[in-house]
């Protein structure tokens, strides 16, 4: 892909990629959904998921014509320049994916490089490029992903978060986009301060965004007030800190029945442990355990209230090696259970074992990319 847009003179770009979902009525026709496979670039694209006939890429896949916007003007279709309005798109090229025999998806081309606007020659390299790939593709089975997106379970749009200090104003998160697929592992890596845990926070519902907004389960919850904050992190979220923060006076069963008599239909401590392969340690307190062992104990916690989403914030980034890939391989275990889990990190390592690995620079997406093979937690090495 990096050589395409090289080639196509483009800044950033992205490979959408046609699913079906599964339905449950068999008789019902599979619902197709396009999502990003593979996003390169610094320019933020409005959106994550579409459906044929919905936005350019939906169209372009539909009706397998490219849509050209050499650069954007007041004269474009209306409803197309509508979907590009406060992002920092200018100029923008989405050509099908497909080969004579197959429609893949469509490839879309965002801002020439240097600024300005595409030429036609240019968008008909673009056109081009997309046609071999495609062919590419499909003579090769290996290059097909192997990832299937679930159905969407959180969707965040043009997030921001500023924080005020007195007269200075941080931006913090500067207009995130991302959807969260059911049942994916999503790693979210970045460099110390680009804004990984401020956007943690926000869909943990333990923070609001400035603007934007931010949807979960098809529920919008930016402007959800405490109560409802409360209700949703209660029944949807399992938290997952660096830090363990176990009950020092409390052994490991103890700090487990703790949080089960605060949720409704929490599961046992003895099945918790038993997840976390800590059966062993039942009555052991903090002290006499490992840094590895005390962090397995607070994800038993987190899975107390059988969460359908854990959020991870650097959960190794305390641990050494051996018991950091301890860790991850309990993670392993509960996402291969259809748990969903965002981790955030900044260990390069921990995104071979990722389903996508979404890249965050500055407050931004900056990168989204999804792994065709996933490493297992033993074989990660750092
Ligand atoms: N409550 C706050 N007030 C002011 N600045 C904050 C606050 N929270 C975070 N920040 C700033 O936002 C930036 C991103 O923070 P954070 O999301 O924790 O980054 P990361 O998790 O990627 O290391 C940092 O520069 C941090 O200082
Ligand atoms: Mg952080």
């Amino acid at each position: 892909m990096k050589t395409i847009l090289q080639n196509c003179k483009a800044e950033s770009g992205a490979i959408w990629y046609a699913t079906e979902l599964q339905t449950d009525d068999e008789d019902e026709e599979p619902e197709v959904v396009l999502h990003p496979f593979f996003w390169v670039g610094s320019s933020d694209l409005t959106s994550l998921s579409h459906v044929p006939g919905e936005g350019a890429v939906g169209r372009v896949f539909q009706n397998q014509e490219a849509e050209r916007y050499l650069t954007f003007s007041a004269a474009d279709d209306p409803v197309t320049v509508s979907d590009f309005e406060d992002t920092e798109i200018t100029s923008m090229i989405c050509v099908p994916f497909s080969s004579t025999k197959k429609n893949l998806g469509c490839i879309q081309f965002v801002n020439k490089v240097g600024g300005g606007s595409f030429t036609a020659e240019e968008a008909d390299v673009c056109e081009m490029m997309a046609m071999l790939a495609a062919m590419a593709i499909e003579e090769n089975d290996n290059l097909q992903p192997a990832w299937k997106p679930g159905k969407t379970v959180m969707r965040v749009r043009g997030v921001t978060r500023e924080f005020q200090n007195g007269d200075v104003v941080t931006k913090v998160l500067k207009g995130v986009n991302l959807d969260v697929y059911e049942g994916e592992f999503l790693v979210l890596l970045g460099e110390s301060g680009c804004g990984k845990s401020t956007l943690l926070n926000i869909i943990g519902g333990m923070d609001h965004p400035t603007s934007g907004t931010f949807e979960c389960f098809g529920e919008e919850l930016s402007q959800a007030d405490q109560d409802k904050l409360t209700e949703y992190r209660r029944d949807n979220i399992g938290f997952i800190f660096q830090s363990y923060n176990l009950m020092p006076n409390l052994n490991a069963t103890q700090n487990l029945e703790l949080i089960a008599s605060l949720v409704p239909n929490p599961m046992s401590a003895d099945e918790a442990l038993d997840i976390v392969n800590l059966s062993e340690r039942k009555h052991n307190y903090p002290s006499q355990m490992s840094g590895g062992q005390q962090q397995r104990v607070s994800i038993a916690r987190a899975l107390m209230k059988r969460p359908p989403i854990i959020l991870a914030d650097e959960p190794t980034a305390a641990l050494d090696y051996t018991t950091s890939i301890e860790v991850l391989e309990v993670m392993e275990k509960i996402i291969a259970e259809g748990t969903t889990m965002i981790m955030v990190t900044h260990n390069e390592e921990i995104c071979r074992m990722a389903d996508r690995v979404v890249r965050m620079r500055n407050g931004r997406m900056a990168e989204v990319t999804i792994n065709r093979r996933k490493a297992h937690a033993t074989d990660l090495v750092w």
